[in-house]
């Protein structure tokens, strides 16, 4: 892990963009939860595959720039609220030099596939 440190572009889900520096090798969970970004219910079940609250919707060229997408991921991704061809988990995407000035959306709403109450809910 590197202290290198690569921009990354949040656009939430009322259109607000928000510009933040995440480490290279952080996921995209860490980012959100470090830069304390603001989406709720994010990021529930803390990167341990079984929510799919930290659903992020990337551009095509930086989706095609990750690695595979694991089959676990694929299975909690079917089950994410407004999946995108180019959707990922946020906890499954590390940074790397090369993802700098990414930009990914929020989408419209989140689907905790545990349905537990009081994910990030106010
Ligand atoms: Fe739950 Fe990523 S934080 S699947």
């Amino acid at each position: 892990r590197s202290e290198e440190r690569v921009p990354v572009t949040f656009v939430s889900q009322d259109g607000e963009r928000v510009k933040v520096k995440g480490c290279v090798g952080d996921t995209l969970l860490k980012v959100v939860i470090d830069q304390k970004l603001d989406i709720n219910g994010f990021g529930a079940c803390e990167g341990t595959l079984a929510c799919s609250t930290c659903h992020l919707v990337l551009d095509d060229s930086t989706y095609k720039q990750l690695g595979i997408v694991t089959d676990e991921e694929m299975d909690l991704l079917d089950l994410a609220y407004g999946l995108t061809d180019t959707s990922r988990l946020g906890c499954q995407v590390c940074l790397t030099k090369e993802l700098n000035g990414m930009t990914v959306r929020v989408p419209d709403g989140v689907n905790d596939i545990r349905q537990t109450d009081g994910a990030g809910s106010s």
